[in-house]
């Protein structure tokens, strides 16, 4: 069962810090929230010296207060556990809870994040919190349910304290019960690594070459992700215990966590922080603030509705940190509806006004300093009586796409580590999200993990796993039986290159995935220089090569099957004229082997030839700077068809068939103008026309 939000109507919050304020602002802070139409705050996360000023001495007056004047204007309470900062008192008296950097160093109290997980008093202290907390507001009826901690895993990612390491050395003695086994998944035998006795065994540490034993800095991951949830799984249950009726969740999604797993066993479902403004600093071959849209995918592949909890609600800025340019007019509505489009079912601002004081002074937030109406306070307040007109008919409809981007966590995790593939993966990756943008197809991303079934893949008519390095037997057999059924399955360079414990195999490549591609990886190289970029020839046709290179990684193909046929070859260095790209026919399906990493206008030619783009049954035609989305209400059949202008110039829209603009309930058909970065969102009754870009 997947866990995902439950709404039955569209809801907009903000988050807010009644501790940051008198409470003389509270009531008229409320009010203009109800006169926007906001009903939703989260509150709380950060405010553990506010609810516990003293060790064991518990105070809730604050909160109280502030719960029940929103409860009296009608906003409900999202209500943050405190764990992700522990107070003066708490990491003074327990140093030991602190976090310590690779090199050994102890963060100190004075910002956030500077806790570890496997402290047992940094545990206890935080089950008791949380225990008084739910208590005392489980059957308070304005607390609507609660978020764990504050973005597990953001900031830092990686913990060395003495509890951790011993922690470690526990998990490890689960996981491989002897020191044999660990030194052979270790693969210590090279450079006399092997482990005589469990003292000896740690978590990654400094050693003169800067580098690290891969399969320990893989395993190092997955203790972190299992502390992260022993974390989670220590308030979840308390919780649970006092606050049956409320729901709950965490924000963000980061590194050295799988969220799937996280998610599906402790929350109810995830939510996500989004803050595309960060795009607009990246160089113009990516999308900018449209890259959004593939984070904003992968908070759907975890849930398939899920909540913003951290809407970006104007420029962001950190004292002395994170600088970004203000949002220009329309963006803050376009990203609210990128949310949306995406599978948004609530979309919470961060934050209502700007702090005065701290770290964020220069993270803006609805209001500034001043508390006066300003140009944000008028378009977030648009923005909130137009999602008001989708928020029965949307709330609960699922996002549609015929083709999906495969990940999983060892790759990510391995690649982070050995730059053989990890780079590609990225790369590969973020140019067929942008291939896909802009051939207008929307796009899932799918994990993969030992709990996937057939059914979660056959859901999509193409599968695109761009470089998957670490396969375990079961994952190649799911994707032998997608292909078998009929589905199509493109991969490409270093593909079955390792087993799950990062050793490579002892067999030709692409190892287990040779039936299924038809083909033997005969020779290879990274291009780094040394080699020139070299051009793909489809078909034989030299007139063909320049348009697509095969850039970083290139290796020579073999087919081994009678079906598999030569599509494109490469035209320079000592392998000019051998093939590149193969195309296999395995059981009712077929496969795409490139021996290389993708580039967007591979990605173009390979979204033609599996027909991905739908010509007969087109809803829209549009420009390259418009995204296209579709949701559709599974009880009504009825589709939400949303075209996001990311671009300041007007975009021509064609509409083929007539549909209602959601937003202001006219019917419209045949060529329309976009303005720069608006919005449009089509109303396609069930049994309209088939609605794909
Ligand atoms: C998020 C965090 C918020 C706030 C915001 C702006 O990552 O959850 O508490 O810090 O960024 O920096």
């Amino acid at each position: 069962m997947t866990k995902t939000l439950h709404a039955k109507s569209l809801k907009v919050g903000v988050c807010y810090y009644p501790e940051h304020w008198s409470s003389d602002m509270w009531d008229s802070d409320l009010e203009m929230m109800r006169h926007m139409g906001i009903t939703m705050v989260r509150v709380g996360e950060f405010a553990w010296s506010i609810f516990e000023p003293k060790d064991g001495e518990f105070s809730f007056q604050l909160f109280d207060e502030f719960i029940e004047r929103a409860g009296q204007f009608g906003i409900g309470v999202i209500l943050g556990t405190p764990t992700a900062t522990p107070p003066a008192w708490l990491t003074y008296k327990y140093p030991e809870v602190l976090n310590v950097s690779l090199d050994g160093i102890q963060f100190q109290h004075g910002l956030r994040r500077h806790y570890n997980y496997n402290s047992p008093v940094y545990q206890q202290y935080c089950r008791r919190i949380v225990e008084k907390m739910a208590k005392h507001y489980g059957e308070n009826t304005h607390v609507i349910g609660w978020q764990i901690d504050n973005e597990l895993n953001c900031e830092i990612d990686v913990f060395y304290s003495e509890r951790d390491h011993e922690a470690f050395r526990q998990w490890l003695t689960v996981k491989y019960g002897t020191l044999d086994r660990l030194n052979h998944a270790w693969g210590t035998v090279v450079w006399s690594q092997t482990y005589t006795a469990w003292e000896q065994v740690h978590l990654t540490r400094p050693n003169p070459s800067h580098s690290v034993n891969p399969h320990q800095a893989l395993d190092e991951k997955r203790f972190i992700s299992n502390s992260v949830m022993r974390f989670v799984e220590n308030q979840t249950e308390v919780i649970r215990q006092y606050a049956p009726h409320q729901f709950i969740t965490t924000n963000g999604i980061f590194g050295h966590l799988d969220t799937h797993e996280l998610t599906e066993r402790y929350l109810d479902f995830i939510s996500y922080d989004s803050y595309p403004n960060f795009g607009m600093l990246a160089d113009d071959e990516s999308l900018r603030d449209r890259e959004w849209s593939f984070n904003l995918s992968v908070a759907r592949s975890v849930s398939p509705n899920f909540c913003v909890m951290e809407q970006q609600a104007g420029p962001g800025g950190w004292v002395n940190r994170i600088e970004q340019p203000t949002p220009l007019p329309g963006q803050l509505r376009l990203w609210a509806f990128q949310s949306l489009a995406h599978g948004a079912d609530a979309i919470v601002f961060f934050r209502w006004r700007t702090a005065p004081f701290g770290t964020e002074i220069y993270w803006h937030g609805i209001f500034d300093y001043d508390n006066q109406p300003n140009r944000r306070v008028a378009e977030i307040g648009q923005t909130i009586n137009e999602v008001s007109l989708l928020a029965d008919k949307l709330a609960g409809s699922l996002v549609q796409a015929d083709v999906a981007l495969l990940r999983d966590y060892n790759n990510d995790w391995d690649g982070e580590v050995d730059t053989w593939h990890g780079p590609y993966t990225k790369k590969s990756v973020k140019e067929w999200f942008r291939g896909l943008q802009t051939s207008h197809v929307p796009c899932d991303v799918l994990n993969l993990s030992e709990t996937t079934q057939l059914a979660d893949l056959r859901r999509y008519k193409v599968l695109v796993y761009p470089h998957p390095v670490v396969l375990s037997e079961r994952v190649t057999e799911l994707l032998e039986q997608f292909v078998s059924a009929g589905g199509i399955l493109i991969t490409g360079c270093r593909a079955g290159l390792k087993d799950v414990n990062g050793h490579c195999r002892q067999v030709s490549m692409p190892g287990p995935l040779k039936n299924l591609f038809g083909v033997q990886v005969s020779d290879f190289t990274r291009i780094q220089g040394a080699y020139e970029v070299p051009n793909l020839v489809w078909n034989g046709d030299e007139s063909s090569s320049g348009c697509i290179h095969a850039v970083d990684f290139n290796e020579v193909l073999q087919p081994t099957s009678e079906d598999c046929t030569v599509l494109a070859t490469y035209d320079r260095n000592y392998y000019s004229g051998t093939p590149a790209l193969v195309q296999n026919s395995f059981g009712k399906g077929t496969t795409y082997y490139y021996g290389s990493v993708f580039t967007r206008e591979l990605a173009k030619k390979l979204i033609e030839l599996t027909g991905l783009v739908d010509t007969e049954n087109k809803l829209v035609s549009t420009t390259e700077e418009v995204e296209l989305e579709i949701r559709r209400n599974p009880l009504t059949g009825d589709r939400y068809v949303f075209l996001l202008n990311y671009s300041g110039q007007p975009q021509a829209v064609h509409l083929h068939h007539g549909c209602r603009n959601a937003l202001n309930g006219e019917l419209i058909e045949g060529d329309l103008v976009l303005d720069g970065y608006d919005v449009l969102v089509c109303e396609v009754p069930d049994g309209g026309a088939t609605a794909r870009g």
